[in-house]
This record gives C-alpha cells, structure tokens and sequence, in this order.
C-alpha cells in the first residue's frame, strides 16, 4: 500500500538560480537552497520513491496531464526568464507506472486525464529547480503533474484528492510538491531590477503574510475558505491550482496537519515565495 510521506508548497523562483550560478548575485537565495536541501534530507529520511510535482510552469489548456516518461533529461533554459536560468542540466527517472495509475483515477474521479510517454515532452522549471537541490543525487523519482490554467479551486481539489486516492492504492512512497507562488505579481519592467528582493505591494505583502499566520496556527478551514478569492486577489500563479491540488491530496478541510516553515516568506521579483512542509496526513 502506498503513500504520501512528505507534503509541501515550495518556491521555485529563477533567482535562486542566479544566486548559485551568478557571481553578482551570489548568495542572495541561500534561505531557499537551504529550504530545498531540509526538505531533500527529510524526504530521504521518509523513504521518498517518486517527487509528484504539481507544476504551475507546465500550464495546460484542457484536462490534466503527467509527464509520466520513463527518464527525464536535458539542458534546461527558461523561455519566461533566459536573462535569469538558463542552461540546467538534469537527468531524473521518471514514473511511468505511477504517472499511469494517478491519471486513471482522474478519469474515474470525472475528468479527462492522460499519462504522456512522449519522449519529447520536456520538463519545465516549476519542477526542475526544485529537484536540482531537493532530489540532488537523483535519489527519488520524478514525475511533473501540470497545472490547467483554467481550471477552478474546486476542480483542483477533487483532482488532488483523486491522486491521493491513487497514491494510497499504489506500491509507492510519495512526496506531493505544490510548486507554485503565494501572491504573483511581478513587477512593471522599470522597476524589475530593483525589485528583485521585494513583494510588489504591501496588499500582496500583508495577505500573504495572514495566509502564513494562519498556516503556522493550523487554521486550515479559514485558509481553505479565503482561497479562491486570494488566488483572484493577489494573482494567484496558474490561479493557485498547485495549492488547491495539494489541500485536496491531504483532505481539504478535513485535514488537521501542521506547517513547518523551512524557508521563511520572502519577495522575489514582485511575487511572494516559501518552503512550507505540511505534516503528512497519517492515512486516508
Ligand atoms: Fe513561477
């Protein structure tokens, strides 16, 4: 039987990359590589067998889709961002059984889902620059889940759930990552530069610091209830759908877990990032 053994919302934000690769910039996302490695070392500890990814850089149109291939690998350069991360080599095996058996519960769960095995889907940085430090020696499995861009809170939700359902019914020991932003809004381009560091506007800057608060004090029914509007409000990446999967995949209100900040809030270009691990439910 398997199961989810780590949950967690992480960042996955260009800079950090500058911040190991750019002498100019270096070091100014040590809190977040530090974050990523906790996080890496507490899933080894875990037993982790594959990383799923909900990815809010592999954006979708209709349905939803896994990269389900059997090995990924490449040289990786933002389109969004080649000013910021830009040629990342990485080489993961993939999870083509999982990858199968998440998808088909989707279907039964009332959604159109497929499981790609083409070699020439590629994996996007939602997913690549958190493994390249959180599965550094490549110890686990990867398996990047897209994020459909109009798909709402609720849909979110009943698909996590779904691939909860599918993980339990598995062989597997899973980590479930939401890959994706608190609040997102980037910066106009003249102040891109010097906003490098920083929330764009206090609005943003205060939700996201009350989402925090009422992470850290588990008011998970509170937090649940304000996210449709929140992921609206503060421009919410891929309108927050990677969260809402992940609520789903531990049980949405029903859920009771703590959060352990691994990377405290801080800005990057705008937007509003985090390494929050949420306690694992203990079973389904
Ligand atoms: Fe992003």
């Amino acid at each position: 039987m398997g199961r989810i053994v780590q949950a967690a919302k992480i960042t996955h934000v260009p800079s950090i990359w500058m911040s190991e690769t750019m002498e100019k910039f270096r070091g100014i996302r040590d809190f977040a590589v530090t974050g990523y490695r906790e996080l890496g070392k507490r899933a080894k500890a875990a037993g982790v067998e594959t990383f799923v990814i909900f990815d809010t850089h592999w954006i979708v149109n209709q349905g939803f889709h896994f990269n389900a291939k059997e090995r990924h690998n490449g040289i990786f350069t933002s389109h969004e961002l080649p000013h910021m991360l830009m040629d990342m080599e990485y080489d993961y095996q993939g999870d083509p059984e999982l990858g199968d058996a998440l998808a088909e519960s989707v279907r039964d769960a009332g959604f159109r889902a497929i499981a790609h095995k083409t070699s020439h889907l590629a994996c996007e940085y939602g997913t690549l620059l958190p493994m390249h430090f959180i599965n550094e020696d490549k110890f686990a499995r990867v398996l990047p889940v897209a994020a459909n861009q109009f798909a709402s809170i609720e849909e979110g939700r009943a698909v996590g759930d779904a691939i909860a359902t599918a993980i339990t019914n598995s062989n597997r020991k899973v980590a479930v990552l939401a890959s994706g932003s608190l609040s997102h809004e980037f910066w106009p381009n003249e102040l891109s530069e010097a906003g490098l560091n920083l929330i764009n506007g206090e609005f943003n800057r205060q939700i996201d610091l009350r989402v925090v608060d009422l992470w850290k004090s588990g008011q998970w029914t509170e937090f649940l209830a304000m996210l449709p509007e929140y992921a609206k409000r503060c421009h919410g990446e891929c309108a927050m759908i990677d969260t809402a999967m992940l609520f789903g995949a531990l049980g949405w209100d029903a859920y009771q877990g703590t959060a352990d900040i691994l990377t405290p809030y801080f800005g990057s270009s705008g937007t509003g990032q985090i390494n929050v691990e949420l306690s694992a439910p203990l079973k389904r």
